[in-house]
């Protein structure tokens, strides 16, 4: 089944996350924006002519051009174990003919690998107008967020002990792999659950010109926010 999103008040966390900017008449890129629930909020200021969603599932791309024909959809026919393992491993991110003031990404880095999220945010840094903010959230497996990801997934509480002292972890389906460990047979996992877990100290050490900022607006991500001078 493809993912439509159920998700929503990602507009009201990114809007505090951003300091309450003036949405209106700015570009914004929502990156694995899936269906555009962003747009959805009655709280959304953002001018929807001016809004750009990117996914990698086609379904969810179709709906959101279905529920808003004036904004730009595009998919992007790229590699995830869990989304899209049919995608291709290299395709670049879409050439979309402009920048932008705001990239978002709501839990979209907790479902890749920190390489890829580090090729990931190079590409999108350089779609970037000066002064733009890049805002992506990440999940800190303290807090009880991994352990309430067990609980969900019925799966055995003593994966705590295994992560307990990892900086970044994945939990692919029922298992665990720890940093960079390689997984054996990837293809077992495709279309199966993959949470990438990062701590609050790696991603303050991997992105040092980020500002880390704790989760809002009721949720359990972390935002690692990056301006453009
Ligand atoms: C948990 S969903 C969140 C969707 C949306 N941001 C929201 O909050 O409703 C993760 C999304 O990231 C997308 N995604 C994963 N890897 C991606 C990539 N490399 N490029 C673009 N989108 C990607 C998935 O297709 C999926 O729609």
């Amino acid at each position: 089944m493809p993912h439509i999103s159920q998700k929503y008040g990602q507009f009201q966390y990114f809007d505090i996350q951003l300091g309450h900017p003036i949405w209106r008449g700015k570009y914004v890129l929502d990156f694995g924006g899936n269906a555009g629930n962003i747009l959805k909020d009655p709280a959304s200021t953002i001018d929807i002519e001016k809004y750009h969603c990117i996914d990698i599932v086609p379904e969810a791309i179709e709906k959101g051009r279905r529920d808003y024909p004036a904004a730009n959809w595009i998919a992007y026919d790229r590699y995830n174990i869990s989304f899209h393992p049919t995608g291709s491993r290299s395709a670049e991110i879409p050439e979309l003919g402009r920048r932008f003031d705001y990239i978002l990404a709501y839990s979209v880095f907790t479902h890749v690998d920190v390489d890829e999220m580090d090729h990931l945010t190079e590409r999108l840094l350089s779609l970037l107008n000066p002064g733009g903010a890049f805002a992506f959230t990440f999940i800190d497996p303290g807090n009880g967020n991994f352990e309430h990801r067990l609980e969900r997934t019925n799966l055995d509480g003593s994966l705590l002990q295994t992560v307990e002292h990892a900086p970044w972890f994945r939990l692919a389906g029922a298992d665990v792999y720890l940093e960079d460990d390689p997984i054996p047979n990837p293809a077992t996992y495709e279309g199966k659950q993959y949470h990438v877990f990062h701590t609050v100290e790696f991603m303050t050490g991997h992105f040092p010109a980020a500002e880390i900022l704790p989760p809002a607006n009721g949720e359990v991500q972390h935002c690692c926010l990056l301006r453009r001078s």
